[in-house]
């Protein structure tokens, strides 16, 4: 793929840059491995002063909670999540006014692509609510998804750095598992195909390659997520529709997909909201089709010591919802939403070069559990009865 349309890292942007994926790396490799690598050695010292086996995530962050190294890379992970979104926002907001224009001129010359927005569409409130109250934004990205109009452009480049790949860009490692994903779909025919929380398009354009000959749509409730995803289209001559829809009503006809996706979506939203996605996905889906989400795994599948450390996010990277996701039973409310032919686990595959990531247990070896799969089928009429 080839760059997006930020201009060139400044001299300054581009040492931030390394600086901020330098530290990273460091603190993975030598402060959080460490730190992973020592936990047997707590367990035993734990086992001495009469207490058990560590069982739950608590019990297991206890002995690191008030380690001074643990704190220490908590800060820093946090201080160059921050670093690294505010020299990428910087440097779009420099070149603002050849962004937006040329954002602008995408959308008035689509030929291969649409974007249609709704003007009525409200942001609801949870999803606005933490940036006015003061509260750490998702990913502390100053103003979340939705409230700068550059945000395509900075998220790329910051992204870029997340994914300790600054100098090569967001896509740099290629599709990957998303690939891997969009192909574990049952093997059927998916004629119409629909990507739930889309934002700037990166399982939408892989569906898209993935299922050549079929409708894709793409939908967010943000409106600058949509429009630089729309421009990533355009520019690569893809047939994507991208739409302002909001997944928990989405407005679509019933039985009108043959298969929904999302990737990282449900982690991104509240208990309530999730469940009227998934009961919206069971409606607009046709009898047969298939619903999968590719998202963070329950704590259930993790150890205590794993899932102490994948919380970080929760506690420390403005993912407010991510606690009340990761302890619910998610199969569960597919299976009272109507759907059957459940299964969950991890995804199988490997993508060494992603191996910089946002949760603090991602020690620099990318591991396929911190990628979870959840399928599901809505029952055909024939298994429901109905005819
Ligand atoms: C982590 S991003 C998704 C990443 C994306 N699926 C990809 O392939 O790169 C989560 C997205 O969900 C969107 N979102 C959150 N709640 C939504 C809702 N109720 N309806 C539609 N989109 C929503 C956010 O605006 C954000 O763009």
């Amino acid at each position: 793929m080839t760059p997006g349309p930020m201009t060139p890292a400044s001299h300054d942007d581009a040492s931030r840059l390394d600086f901020v994926e330098g530290v990273r790396a460091f603190n993975y490799r030598h402060i959080v491995k460490p730190l992973v690598d020592d936990y047997g050695r707590r367990v035993d010292e734990r086992k001495r002063a009469g207490l058990g086996e560590p069982v739950t995530k608590e019990e297991a962050g206890s002995l690191y909670i008030s380690d001074p190294s643990y704190l220490f890379s908590c800060a820093l992970q946090r201080s160059m999540q921050r670093l690294g979104w505010s020299t990428a926002s910087e440097g779009a907001h420099r070149e603002a006014a050849s962004l937006s224009m040329e954002l602008r001129a995408s959308q008035s010359t689509s030929v291969h692509s649409e974007l249609i927005l709704d003007s009525q569409l409200q942001m609801p409130d949870w999803y606005t609510s933490a940036h006015f109250s003061g509260r750490d934004d998702i990913h502390l990205v100053e103003g979340g998804y939705w409230a700068d109009e550059l945000v395509g452009p900075f998220y790329e480049r910051g992204g870029a750095a997340y994914r300790l790949a600054w100098r090569g860009g967001y896509d740099a490692a290629g599709p990957g598992a998303l690939e891997i994903f969009a192909r574990s779909a049952p093997p059927g025919r998916y004629d119409k195909v629909l990507d739930l929380g889309c934002s700037f398009g990166g399982l939408t354009r892989v569906l898209r390659s993935v299922f050549p000959t079929s409708e894709v749509i793409g939908i967010d409730i943000s409106v600058p997520a949509l429009t630089y995803a729309h421009y990533l289209a355009e520019r690569d001559g893809q047939r994507i529709s991208y739409q302002q829809r909001d997944a928990s009503a989405t407005g679509f006809d019933a039985e009108s997909f043959d298969l929904v996706t999302a990737f990282l979506l449900l982690h991104e939203v509240p208990d309530d909201v999730r469940a009227s996605i998934v009961a919206e996905a069971f409606r607009i889906l046709r009898p047969g089709g298939t619903l999968m989400f590719l998202d963070i795994p329950p704590y259930s599948a993790l150890t205590p010591v794993q899932a102490w450390f994948e919380s970080f996010d929760g506690r420390g990277n403005g993912e407010c919802f991510w606690e009340e996701f990761l302890v619910s039973d998610f199969p569960a409310l597919m299976r009272s939403a109507g759907f059957e032919e459940l299964s969950e686990g991890p995804l199988d595959y490997e993508e060494k070069s992603y191996w910089g990531s946002s949760a603090l247990w991602r020690t620099g070896e990318f591991d396929p559990v911190h990628r979870w799969v959840t399928r599901a089928v809505k029952p055909s009429l024939v298994a429901a009865g109905s005819l």
